[in-house]
Parts: C-alpha cells; structure tokens; sequence
C-alpha cells in the first residue's frame, strides 16, 4: 500500500451525523488558571467564560478563551480523587474532549450509540437566562471523548454553568482562525480498529493513508490514515507506530502519556508567517528544521507567494499535491512530557498534510527524542 488521495466520493447517502466543525477543545490541566494565562500570552487567546466555585461548579475550575474560530477550554479539578485529577496524574496536562458542533445533539448521540459508539454523557439540557445548550458524548481512543454540542438556542457568552469572563490583561491575537485536524495516536496494531470505529459509528471516510514507506527516518516508522467526515469540516488523522531500528515518536508518546491520546490539534492561519512571527515573539518555541532543507525547496513545490527568507528563518516548511500548496511548522510539546504539540497551517489550495515534509520533520523530532533519551 502506498500513499493514496482518494477524492472524496459523492456522499450519496444522507449523513447520520452532520457535523458544523469543532466547538471546542478540552484540556485537562494541572492549573487551570495558569494555562489560561500561557494561552492568551503566547498563542493570543481571549478571555471568553469561567466556570467554578463561583458560578455553581463545586469539583472545578474551567477557563473557556477563544481566537476566532478556536475555542480551547482549560479545565483543573478543585481536589483529589476524581477522574479529572485521576486523568492529569496518569497523563498529564492533555485533550480530554474534542467537542464537535451538531445540529441535533440527541440525534447524534441516538445515531453514534446505536452504531456501537460507546456512551460517555447521555443527552443533557443545560439552560440559564441565555437559552439552552444541549450536550451528548461518547467515548473514542485511550480517555479522550467526542462531546456532541447543540447551540442554535444559546446566545450566552459559552454555555450554562460559565459566566463571561472578563480580564485586564488582553493581549492581542496572533491570527490562528479555527481547528484544521486533530491527530489522534494509538497503540501497536490499533489504526486501523479506530479507522473503522470512524466509519461505522461517525459515518467518517479514510481519505488519506500513509504507510512506513512513507513515513520514515533511517530509526523509526509510523503509519497514519486520514479520517473525515462528510464535508471535511472535521478531520481526524489516526497514527499508530511501526517497527523501526529505534523507538517511534507515536511509542514516546504512548509511554509518556500512558496510553492513547491526542497527539497534535493543527491550527489554521491565513498569513502563517505573520502569525509564527508573533508566536515565537511570545515564546512559543517551535521544531527546527535543517537550513539545507530550504536549499533545493523551491525545486521540490515550484513557485509559491510567499519570500523564503522568512520561511527559512522561522523554520516553516512547504509542500505541494495535486490542488496546491500548504505551508505548515510544529511546536515542541507544550508540557514537559513529550506529548502534545500544536501544527500551525496555512492551506493555499492542498487539502493533504504534508507528506513531502514527513521526513525532515521526523528527524527534527528524532534529534529531541535522542535529547531526553528516548531514541
Ligand atoms: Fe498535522
């Protein structure tokens, strides 16, 4: 099997799930509080809601912050011994909920659960003076969720049980626009059992695949495929590791994060060097590649708009398919354990993920793996 872009059937049956793209994603964290403040400063979120001991929420602390599109939550529990603390000890600060907007959230939790989809939150109507929010969800790989969210009723500032949240300290955005895919990792052999968990209980497609010919280094492989849903607001590639002379940067992960996870959200942009710019001005730092890299570039994707000095510089890599270019460059984790990173993304016409970038890009990974040892 080797790489195949299969363009997206026409979808001629009805979708069973209609999915609007990602309403938000749910971190849990050591200190709520301080993530919020790291998101804002260095990614340029704003203060959007708060939820906990003062608005009615006893177990918990919830900062909800949002840049255009992009609404993350930073969820910490108040005590100990609750599957919120239990969750942060086991895996440290990571995705808990990939929520997703829907149209019907009882429909789809009906849609998904009778289709094997196992039930993480029955529907649930949650209302205040601003309307109703309804909520279903089920589980997906290791401890993440999918959490179905209904909003055509709710005009309030996030949902029932935060109130807005309003700060001083607002500094200003850096143009991340909306979640482009989230990559999902999992365990030996397990892609393709999550594969069809997408297809059968999501109504998703495999729309790319990428085998350990194409992904790997001279030490280690993985494999990835490509899930979407019906009109691709919604994309979810799935990574599990292959054999290698050393050890995969999907099996680091799995160590250190004791089990499946979210590996990486993709966050667009529509001017990635502006807004690379602005994030390592704050301290994001980001994964280097090779100055050589940039050597022959333009001989590999052909003409682009962008000057390369800039992209040189800030170390952002290219790659071109049949429909275009994309530009793209990866954070280091943002925890001390090597688990979760960000990709920041600018599509010019590509629909893929990079493929031509694989290489380069899991050798700069390979170079800090063998930094903390783990190579
Ligand atoms: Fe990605």
């Amino acid at each position: 099997m080797s790489k195949t872009l299969t363009a997206a059937a026409p979808n001629t049956q009805t979708d069973f799930l209609p999915l609007e793209g990602t309403d938000y994603v749910e971190f849990y964290v050591g200190n709520a509080k301080q993530a919020a403040h790291f998101y804002k400063t260095a990614f340029g979120f704003q203060s959007l809601a708060y939820a906990g001991p003062e608005t009615g929420v006893k177990d918990r602390a919830s900062y909800a912050i949002r840049q255009n599109k992009l609404t993350f939550v930073l969820t910490t529990p108040l005590r100990a011994g609750n599957p919120i603390a239990d969750h942060i000890y086991k895996h440290g600060d990571g995705v808990k909920v990939l929520a997703l907007r829907v149209p019907d959230a009882t429909k789809a939790w009906q849609e998904t659960t009778s289709r094997g989809g196992k039930t993480y939150m029955e529907p649930t109507r949650l209302t205040d003076e601003f309307g109703e929010v309804v909520l279903s969800g089920i589980h997906t790989y290791g401890e993440t969720v999918h959490v179905f969210v209904e909003r055509k009723n709710y005009t309030g500032a996030f949902m029932p049980g935060f109130k807005e949240w309003k700060t001083v300290y607002n500094p200003t955005e850096t143009g991340l626009q909306y979640v482009d895919h989230c990559v999902g990792n999992v365990g030996w052999n397990q892609m393709n059992k999550w594969v069809s968990f997408y297809e059968e209980v999501l109504g998703f497609r495999n729309i790319l695949s990428f085998d350990d010919k194409d992904i790997s280094t001279e030490y280690s492989a993985l494999m990835s495929k490509v899930m979407s849903n019906g009109n691709g607001f919604v994309k979810f590639p799935i990574n599990e590791p292959a054999e290698g002379r050393k050890k995969s940067q999907v099996e680091e992960y799995l160590e250190f994060y004791d089990g499946e996870g979210c590996q990486h959200v993709a966050l667009a942009t529509n001017n990635i060097v502006e807004t690379v710019s602005a994030l390592r001005d704050r301290g994001v730092e980001f994964l280097k590649v090779p100055t050589t890299y940039y050597d022959d570039l333009l001989d590999r994707v052909g003409h682009i708009d962008e000057d390369l000095e800039p992209l040189k510089e800030l170390g952002i890599l290219v790659d071109r398919d049949d429909e275009g270019y994309l530009l793209q460059i990866f954070t280091r984790p943002v925890e001390d354990r090597p688990t979760l990173f960000f990709e920041i993304i600018q599509r010019k016409g590509a629909k893929s993920f990079g493929k031509g970038n694989f290489k380069a890009l899991f050798e700069a990974i390979e170079r800090e793996q063998e930094l903390r040892g783990n190579l």
